[in-house]
């Protein structure tokens, strides 16, 4: 089996951050910003639509990622809805991440076009490109907290690199956010280091949701928490996604998160999105690889669990 998908209570490397109180720099490179990529694709000034009634978010066409001699990425389309939950799954190292990374720009793909909000980022002046930057929140797969930072120092991040507020405002921005999380005040004065998995995920959270987005970019939330503490992750999506009208771009290996709280799903295979739908269509394919996934012990535990929840879910997406 090439990439089961993991045991939720297997502990994942969540403890990567140990403390550097001295320093400010980024535990994760996926933290790093200033990447500007080159501005040579050619103009979808047209991308916005796509045909149906739904507002089309974030448009991929003929994505292309490469690393020396490795194609990670070719051909891949991807379409994301506003207001969705997309569930983004596929075997270990099949790109998850690095589609993830090139739609928010931290990657400059080889070939294609990546459109959010109608706009073509390598195509943006640097500051449009930081105005759009705005618009998302992102939470990276190690969840990548600055560790000589405090959580409420990491959730203010975004506001000192995007806006010009006072201090005091700052922190009461931060306070809130702790609270929309469900994170107690005193976790703002803690640093990543005195927090358990869950929390660091969820302070995770509330820097992404720093600037007040329209889509926060999730990379595996809930791997390395235990299925409680997953299941509330789920909710807390949920609920955000409910009372704010987020949209959620989420890969996850975690079935439960994809019966709980995904509107459509889109499989990486074959180095682009080899199907994509609903839970339903997923248990109809025929790929070795889907059928595995969605058909495999822990797949048949998840679907029992969740029953004609899937039923449902598929036919309100229609
Ligand atoms: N910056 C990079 N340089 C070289 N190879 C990379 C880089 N980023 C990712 N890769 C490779 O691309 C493939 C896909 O990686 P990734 O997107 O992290 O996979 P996953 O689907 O598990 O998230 C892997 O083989 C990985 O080693
Ligand atoms: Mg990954």
């Amino acid at each position: 089996m090439a990439d089961a998908p993991k045991e939720k209570t297997r502990p994942e490397k969540l403890d990567t951050d140990t403390p550097r109180p001295d320093t400010l720099e980024p535990v994760s490179p996926d933290t790093e910003k200033g990447v500007s990529p080159k501005a040579d694709a050619p103009d979808r000034s047209d991308a916005a639509h796509d045909g149906d009634d739904r507002e089309v978010v974030i448009q991929v066409r003929g994505l292309k990622n490469q690393f020396g001699s490795q194609v990670v990425h070719e051909n891949l389309d991807l379409d994301v809805y506003r207001g969705e939950v997309l569930g983004i799954v596929g075997g270990s190292g099949t790109g998850k991440s690095v589609l993830l990374r090139s739609i928010v720009g931290l990657n400059t793909p080889a070939e294609g076009d990546i459109e959010v909000f109608g706009q073509n980022l390598r195509k943006l002046p640097d500051e449009q490109r930081r105005a759009v930057e705005t618009r998302w929140g992102v939470l990276f797969q190690e969840g990548a907290l600055f560790s000589g930072l405090t959580v409420a120092q990491n959730i203010q991040v975004p506001m000192r690199e995007h806006l010009h507020l006072p201090q005091d405002l700052m922190d009461q921005i931060a306070a809130v956010k702790l609270g929309l999380v469900g994170l107690p005040q005193e976790a703002g004065a803690k640093f990543p280091s005195e927090l358990s998995g869950g929390m660091k995920k969820r302070a995770g959270l509330a820097r992404a949701l720093a600037l007040d987005p329209e889509i926060v970019f999730l990379d595996e939330p809930t791997a390395g928490l235990d299925p409680i503490g997953a299941s509330a992750f789920d909710q807390l999506i949920l609920q955000l996604k409910d009372t704010m009208g987020l949209t959620v771009f989420m890969v996850t290996h975690d079935l439960d998160s994809l019966h709980a709280i995904c509107d459509r799903i889109a499989v990486l295979a074959e180095k682009r999105v080899l199907v994509e739908g609903s839970m339903k269509d997923m248990l109809k394919q025929d790929h070795p690889w889907i059928r595995e996934y969605f058909h495999g012990p822990r797949a048949r535990a998840a679907t029992d669990a969740w029953g004609d929840k899937a039923d449902e879910k598929a036919k309100a997406a229609r």
